[in-house]
């Protein structure tokens, strides 16, 4: 089996290294000359755990390879993964589905016997059976068929999430196809995988869908946090006692700054939008989208409050930039809405983040970057986590106490205890947690 992997970006280079792994022949396409070099040269442009190593064994071994050349490699392929980005349309939400067209018709070209052509971004619902439509126009005698193959890859844990999966769904009607699939898909056999095949819309919605349930059940929780703040309940034990449930299951109820990254917020609005087009509105995620922006704003004014209902001329440590750990993507992140805010209302702003600073110059250039954690806190009025790296897990509070103006700390993603903190003398909010006060 050899397939073509087009877009070497972070599903498409995820994808196609695990395939590789599999023991599929893969050639990874992209149109970035630069990429492919440096990739040819064992660079890995994004951070993801284990990553680097899997490509280092699988080009070894000589299953990997990466080229700018797509014509070359489709005329050699089973099957052709479409893997480019589809970023937000400005202005209307929609997905913009350019990259991905522009790829069906070079991909119709370059086509050389029965293909499979499978898209693995995500995509909205209609969008194979127009790729399908471009193939056909573009190559009239073209012997194919159409797949829907979405991930469900979490940044960070990438690679175990394409290898262990819950399940994978595969949407297409064409029994030949499916066999291709079932082909590629081999290994997860043998693991006993659910591996669900189902018509090329259905796979096209489910992907959203999964998305837009878990962006949902992150909102809940995070509006389940204010009001436990209010009643002096505490949010943990709130999840527990509801996750415990098998029916509502105890994963992504961590309350937090909102949902942020390449996936959610956009797949949120698309779904929102083509819904609406279809004149089947979904108010639930509709209101998903605006609670979750209007929280990630709050968010600074929760850091305000906690300065005693100014910032003015004070000096914030942030630490931690990226929308999660274990990534250097700055997408959508937080911290995006957080730092300006607290710039407005006249804060210096002073960061860490152990991956994601390169990224963040250049969208937030008006804060000083520092060299570690410590250095960022050192003369600050209060210290905000605003991502749960284990680094920022295990701060020595003493050592954080001395560094401090004054014993601050906004902790966004819960990582301490509001009794520990007390006892160590901090002033201390969290998220929906009763705040005890300081020692
Ligand atoms: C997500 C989906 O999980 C994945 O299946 C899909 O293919 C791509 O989008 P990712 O964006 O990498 O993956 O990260 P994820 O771990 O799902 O977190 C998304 C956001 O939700 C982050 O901002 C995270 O901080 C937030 N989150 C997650 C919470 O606030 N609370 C939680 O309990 C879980």
């Amino acid at each position: 089996m050899r397939i073509s992997m087009i877009g070497t970006g972070y599903v498409g280079l995820v994808s196609g290294t695990c395939f590789s792994e599999f023991g599929v022949e893969v050639i990874c396409v992209d149109k970035d000359a630069a990429k492919i070099d440096r990739l040819n040269q064992g660079e890995i442009p994004i951070f993801e755990p284990g990553l680097d190593a899997l490509v280092t064994s699988n080009v070894a071994a000589g299953r990997l390879s990466f080229t700018t050349d797509l014509a070359a490699a489709v005329a050699r392929s089973d099957a052709v993964f479409i893997a480019v980005g589809t970023p937000s349309r400005r202005g209307d939400g929609h997905a913009d589905l350019t990259y991905v067209y522009d790829a069906a018709r070079e991909i119709a070209a370059a086509m050389n016997g029965y293909t499979v052509v499978v898209t693995k971004s995500t995509v909205p619902v209609g969008t194979g059976r127009a790729v399908e439509r471009i193939i056909r126009e573009t190559r009239p005698d073209a012997d194919f068929d159409m797949v829907s193959n979405p991930e469900f890859l979490r940044e960070g844990s990438a690679i175990n999430d394409f290898m262990r999966p819950d399940r994978v769904v595969i949407g297409t009607e064409s029994e030949r196809a499916q066999q291709v699939m079932r082909q590629l898909y081999r290994v997860l056999y043998l693991i006993e995988t659910p591996i669900l095949f189902t018509s090329l819309e259905t796979s096209e919605l489910t992907k959203y869908a999964a998305n837009t349930f878990l962006a949902t059940k992150i909102t809940f929780i995070n509006e389940i946090a204010d009001l436990c703040e209010h009643v002096g309940a505490d949010v943990h034990d709130v999840a527990r006692g509801i996750g415990l449930d098998g029916r509502i299951g105890r994963k992504f109820l961590h309350p937090g700054p909102g949902y942020g990254g390449s996936c959610f917020p956009k797949d949120t609005l698309a779904l929102v939008t083509t819904a609406r087009d279809t004149g089947s509105p979904l108010r639930i995620v509709e209101t998903v989208v605006d609670i979750n922006a209007r929280r990630k704003r709050a968010m600074a004014d929760k850091i305000i409050a906690a300065c005693e209902g100014s910032v003015a001329g004070k000096t914030i440590a942030i630490l931690g930039l990226t929308f999660k750990p274990n990534t250097d993507d700055m997408r959508d992140s937080p911290s995006l809405d957080i730092v300006p805010a607290l710039l407005e209302a006249g804060a210096t702003v002073r960061a860490f983040d152990p991956e994601g600073m390169d990224e963040a110059r250049a969208l937030l250039p008006d804060i000083t970057y520092c060299d570690d954690a410590y250095e960022a806190m050192t003369g600050a009025d209060a210290l905000v986590v605003l991502t749960e790296w284990n680094a920022f897990r295990a701060l020595n509070l003493a050592r954080v106490k001395e560094a401090l103006n004054a014993p601050v700390m906004i902790d966004l993603r819960n990582v301490y205890t509001p009794a520990d903190m007390a006892a160590a003398g901090f002033r201390y909010t969290s998220v929906g947690r009763p705040t005890p006060s300081a020692a």
